[in-house]
Order: C-alpha cells, then sequence, then structure tokens
C-alpha cells in the first residue's frame, strides 16, 4: 500500500492548523515533519515545542525527520512532542545502531534516512532494525527543489536488498515528488512518498492528493 506523508515545510506557518486539517481531510496517511538545525543542513525549521503544539490538532501519525547534529540528544524530546516515526540520519549518526535503539526503545517505529550521494551499503548492518529507510531525492534543506534522476536507481537496489532478506521494509523517497514523477518512484519500490510543495502550493490540496492516489494505485 502507497502512503502519502504531506511535508509541513511547504505550509503556510501562520496556518499551520488550516493547513494540516486540509491534508488530513484529503485522506492522507503521515505528517511529515522537518526539523533542521542550521548544523548538519543549511536552514533552521520547527522543533518539539511547535511540534508539541500541534499533536492535538490533528490525528495523523506524525513522520518526523531529523536532519540535525547529535540527534540521541534530542530523541526523548521528539517523542514526548508525539513522533510516531522518527528518521536519523546516517551521516549525523557516529553510533548509528544505539541511536536506532534508543529510538525503539520508546516504542516508536525508527528509520535511517541516506543523502543521495551515501551508498546503500551504510545499512548493510542496520537494515534487519529499521521499520523504515528514507532515501533523500533532493540535497536536505529546502523544500521545492528538484528531483535527483540517478536515486531511481538506488530505490530499486534498496528493494532488491530488501528482497534478498526476505524484508518488506517501508522505503520513503523525501524531495522533488510531483504527480509527473510519482509513478516512476513507485514503479522503482517505494512506498512511502513525501511531498511538499507538490501538495502545499497546489491550488486545490484535495485534488492534489486524490491524484497523487489514483496514479499510484
Ligand atoms: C528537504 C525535506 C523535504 C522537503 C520536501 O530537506 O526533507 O521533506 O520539505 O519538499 P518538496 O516536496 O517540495 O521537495
Ligand atoms: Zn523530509
Amino acid at each position: 500500500m502507497i502512503k502519502i506523508a504531506p511535508s509541513i515545510l511547504s505550509a503556510d506557518f501562520s496556518n499551520l492548523i488550516r493547513d494540516i486539517g486540509k491534508v488530513e481531510e484529503a485522506g492522507v496517511d503521515l505528517l511529515h515533519i522537518d526539523v533542521m538545525d542550521g548544523h548538519f543542513v543549511p536552514n533552521i525549521t520547527i522543533g518539539p515545542l511547535v511540534m508539541h503544539s500541534i499533536r492535538n490538532k490533528t490525528k495523523l501519525p506524525f513522520d518526523v525527520h531529523l536532519m540535525i547534529e547529535n540527534p540521541d540528544r534530542y530523541i526523548e524530546d521528539f517523542v514526548k512532542a508525539g513522533a510516531d516515526i522518527i528518521t536519523v540520519h546516517a551521516e549525523a549518526c557516529t553510533h548509528l545502531h544505539r541511536t536506532i535503539q534508543n529510538i525503539k526503545s520508546f516504542g516508536i517505529k525508527a528509520a535511517v534516512s541516506l543523502n543521495p550521494a551515501t551508498p546503500l551499503n551504510v545499512l548493510e548492518f542496520i537494515l534487519d532494525d529499521l521499520d523504515m529507510v528514507l532515501l533523500m531525492s533532493v540535497n536536505p534543506g529546502f523544500g521545492g527543489q528538484k528531483f535527483i534522476p540517478i536515486v531511481l536507481d538506488k530505490i530499486k537496489a534498496l528493494r532488491h536488498m530488501l528482497a534478498e532478506r526476505g524484508l518488506n521494509t517501508d522505503i520513503q523517497v523525501d524531495g522533488g515528488i510531483n504527480l509527473e514523477n510519482i509513478k516512476d518512484i513507485v514503479n522503482a519500490g517505494a512506498n512511502v512518498l513525501v511531498a511538499g510543495s507538490a501538495i502545499f502550493n497546489s491550488k486545490d490540496i484535495a485534488a492534489t492528493v486524490a491524484a497523487f492516489r489514483q496514479i499510484t494505485q
């Protein structure tokens, strides 16, 4: 089953609850929350305080994408703020195994993200512990960038790697996803699709989500 996860990075922050309501009503599966610290990536976005304030305004699961250095320091804060899935970047974790166990110790789902140029083999000894792998299809930091086509090969290779181990782990793809490329991304083997600008910048959010669904059925 294909899951759609709108990234609130492209929502209108002065009308955040209204925009979250729109995607929830449109029937999306997850709310993708991009946390940036100005160190791991050049941009600064939101933290646990804002996340906590929106937690009781929606029933959507919180899919929290940490683009921060030293994520271990903040995992408990994000759990308390209502995270259902926490994704950390392999590039930001010196002790990735420990970090994944730390996330899982709170009874929530754990995922690892790889930047476009990071090879899949960093997953070799952690893959069995993961609920999801996030393959970045842009260099993280900003919404509205262009999808990097070579990532399609990476998605296929990861799906193959998982199948070889008998795993059916979620593959999430994030960055530059739109109605034109979504079919190729799903055909390559991804099943969780993050979209920020394509959803929140569209004139009719419900119609765009419906089109995403229709194309990926
Ligand atoms: C990029 C973020 C993405 C981003 C996606 O660093 O992780 O989630 O908001 O936005 P679009 O869909 O506009 O590329
Ligand atoms: Zn993201």
